[in-house]
């Protein structure tokens, strides 16, 4: 059996969970390997080439977690926890190429390595693979899937149109977030107790649960984007930046900038005059990489990261007191921490 380490080295204080919780994650890098072959040998390689990398599994941990509310062996939370990470996995597949990315896991992106139309068909083919696992999971799980998969499409659509309307940048991009992160992690959440057979009540509290922490844990990686140094993040750091994506820190800049009203800081006007020019030009991005990182609005993000970590574990409140509800707990601390 594959050993793995339970991801974001969470201190998990009781053994038979830590135990648990570890068997269900290499059955589910054993489902992984299983659903990532193909007759074809170079689709497989193509298909397990981000499997074989790495990743924080930070999803089907979600899913081990959230089945200890009801019986935490029962069929269906290996699976369920398969079909998450093999979604996730296909849209890192697909937002590599919407975002030009070179690097991802600490290993060359599926289009640096090969071309955007292999890493966009890969894509397809998890989500191929992902179907099929669901469809022996019964018609609710595949409508869940099939919602947060809508939602996390729209999230990326919205990301590339950009507000419309006059809306608020900030609200339009919690709302980007809210789709193309915070859906996936929600349904983690659900599936582990659904699946588990655990009270309705507390399937309902396990969903807002992943939906706030995803929203916290994708605040956390536009900061680490801007904060880190791609050893850290297995990923180029100023991606966002490069690619003109507006993450929190950007936005809370420009309104801060907006409310100065003329009298914004020399240093303030020049990292808004890089970031309305060209930053794939190289001096400019690092020079823009810098007054960011030394910027108060990327304090004020941390804020939000927190605010957001802080609803997540309060979500928990009316569950039992036990060691998963410790270790969810555990995880919105391990999500602001990332974030600095
Ligand atoms: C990356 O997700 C995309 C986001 C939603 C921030 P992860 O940070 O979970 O990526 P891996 O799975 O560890 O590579
Ligand atoms: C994360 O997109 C969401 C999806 C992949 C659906 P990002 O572009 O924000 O994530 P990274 O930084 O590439 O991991
Ligand atoms: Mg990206
Ligand atoms: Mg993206």
């Amino acid at each position: 059996m594959t050993t793995v380490v339970v991801p974001f080295g969470l201190s998990v204080q009781d053994e038979a969970l830590e135990a648990d919780v570890q068997a269900g994650l290499s059955a589910v890098e054993e489902g992984l390997l299983e659903a990532t072959k193909s007759d074809v040998p170079f689709i497989a390689e193509a298909a397990r080439h981000l499997v074989r990398a790495g990743g924080k599994r930070f999803r089907p941990l979600l899913v081990m977690l959230a089945a200890q509310f009801g019986d935490p062996h029962a069929p269906g939370i290996v699976p369920s926890a398969v079909v998450v990470e093999l979604t996730h996995l296909a849209t890192l597949y697909h937002d590599d190429v919407m975002d030009e990315a070179e690097v991802r896991r600490g290993v060359p992106s599926a289009n640096a390595r090969w071309d955007n139309s292999v890493a966009v068909l890969t894509g397809d083919f998890l989500f191929s693979k992902a179907s099929r696992i669901l469809a022996d999971l019964g018609p609710e799980a595949v409508r869940i899937q099939s919602e947060a998969f809508e939602r996390l499409v729209t999230g990326q659509i919205l990301e590339t149109i950009g507000p419309r309307d006059g809306r608020d940048p900030i609200e339009h991009y919690l709302d980007v977030i809210s789709g193309k992160a915070s859906s996936l992690t929600a349904v983690s959440g659900r599936f582990g107790a659904l699946m588990s057979g655990a009270d309705e009540t507390v399937v309902d509290i396990l969903t807002q649960y992943g939906e706030r922490l995803g929203t916290a844990f994708q605040l956390a990686d536009d900061i680490l984007d801007i904060a880190s140094d791609s050893h850290e993040s297995g990923k180029t750091p100023g991606t966002d930046l490069r690619e003109g994506v507006p993450t929190l820190p950007v936005l809370h800049l420009r309104s801060q900038v907006a409310k100065a009203n003329g009298s914004a800081s020399a240093d303030d006007r020049r990292l808004c005059e890089l970031l309305d020019g060209d930053l794939t030009d190289d001096g400019r991005h690092a020079e823009a990489l810098e007054l960011l990182r030394a910027h108060p609005a990327l304090e004020q993000a941390r804020k939000d990261t927190v605010r957001y970590a802080e609803e997540a574990r309060a979500t928990l409140a009316p569950l039992p007191d036990c060691s998963a509800k410790a270790a969810l707990a555990g995880l919105c601390e391990a999500v602001v921490h990332r974030a600095g």
